[in-house]
């Protein structure tokens, strides 16, 4: 395999693969990179695997420069002539509850033992770094085939149980790359939704996953239509309304340009509580806050046509008086004067105000409070 990097990055990975051989470890590509790279596209981020324990490996280097070491996982940022590069050590993992994060039950294992710990085949590929900057594919699960074949495959029948988010990863590469799961996996899919384990699931990897999930937004709503429709929402939920037309509606309703952070709130958010007051003024100050996204999730879940009438008619009302003018004007200090600025922004929100400039808010100040 060939990887195009550019001249200077070819060197700095050229000058790893030779203090490799020097301190005795093989280091490798793998997961995103390699997949990547063998479906045509460019490499992103430069991560390299060392098989044995990368801190050491990497102290060992005196051209790299150590940002931060996670002790705990092997794990080292670096920066290499103004390049980041992270290094990680091969571990084991182990899952002792479904959902949790894992343990790290041995760093610095055979690359086999690392590869089995991930999630789909096409991404427990690794290419084994060379001096001569040749790659040597390490494909013991077939990722290669399956890359071609555009299929997701999951490494062992437990790999949904032990961390259902890979329902979730899986339904991003499937809309990414448009692949599909293969028929043991949809299969291994619904017979975990049938009995979801959500007792140890780790809210921070749910989060991590559905904000990947919702990152582009072109693909938002064709995930959330797969979420409701497949049943992925069970991975979270017992219940999960989406109605496609309506989120349509509500995103044309409400100018909305990030339609992954919608789907992302309305997801992770609890049910807003409603307001009572219908005033326009109740209106303002409950929704004053709010953001387009905010105002769009509330209808979604509400349907309150309140959020309507903000977002198109008051939404951007100002007062420009401010305190100090008012006692320039001659008003004393003390309660009146906030009132005053809420009256007059009730008045401003009036449907039909002729209140607009700030000379018009001193008018009408004038006119409704004696001095
Ligand atoms: N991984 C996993 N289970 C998860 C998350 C990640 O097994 N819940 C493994 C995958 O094998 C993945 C690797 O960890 O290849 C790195 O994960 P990540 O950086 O999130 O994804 P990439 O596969 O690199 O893909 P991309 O960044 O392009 O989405």
């Amino acid at each position: 395999m060939q990887i195009k990097f550019n001249d200077k990055t070819n060197q700095i990975i050229k000058n790893l693969a030779l203090e490799a051989k020097r301190f005795g470890v093989k280091i490798y590509f793998v997961g995103g990179l390699v997949r990547d790279v063998l479906m045509g596209k460019a490499p992103l981020d430069i991560d390299i695997l060392v098989e044995g324990n990368a801190i050491d490996f990497v102290k060992s280097i005196d051209f790299v420069g150590i940002k931060s070491i996670h002790k705990d996982f092997g794990t080292v940022k670096t920066e290499i002539s103004g390049i980041d590069i992270d290094f990680a050590s091969t571990r084991i993992e182990e899952y002792p509850k479904s959902g949790c994060l894992p343990h790290v039950a041995k760093i610095g294992c055979d690359i086999k033992d690392d590869l089995i710990r991930r999630d789909f085949t096409i991404n427990a590929i690794a290419a084994r770094i060379l001096p001569s900057l040749d790659y040597e594919i390490i494909d013991i699960f077939n990722g290669c085939d399956d890359i071609l074949k555009g299929v997701l495959k999951v490494l062992h029948k437990n790999s949904y149980i032990d961390d259902p988010t890979r329902i979730l990863r899986g339904l991003d590469f499937k809309l990414r790359f448009n692949f599909i799961f293969s028929p043991e996996d949809e299969k291994l899919i619904q017979s975990y939704l049938k009995n979801p384990d959500r007792e140890g699931l780790s809210k921070d990897r749910v989060v991590l996953t559905l904000n990947k999930l919702f990152s582009s937004n072109e693909r938002a709503l064709a995930a959330m239509e797969d979420f409701s429709r497949c049943g992925y929402y069970k991975i979270l939920f017992d219940e999960f309304l989406f109605d496609r037309e309506k989120f349509e509606n509500a995103i044309k309703l409400f100018d909305i340009k990030d339609i992954g952070k919608v789907c992302l709130k309305y997801i992770l958010e609890a049910p807003p509580v409603e307001i009572k007051s219908k005033s326009r003024l109740e209106i303002y100050k409950h929704f004053k806050d709010f953001s387009d996204v905010d105002l769009c999730v509330y209808y979604l879940k509400t349907n309150d046509k309140n959020t309507l009438i903000y977002h198109n008619e008051l939404k951007n009302v100002k007062v420009y008086l401010k305190g100090s003018d008012l006692l320039n004007l001659g008003y004393k200090q003390g309660k009146i004067i906030g009132d005053i600025l809420d009256k007059v922004l009730e008045a401003k929100l009036a449907k039909n105000t002729d209140i607009v400039s700030f000379e018009d808010e001193v008018e009408f100040v004038k006119r409704t409070f004696k001095l």
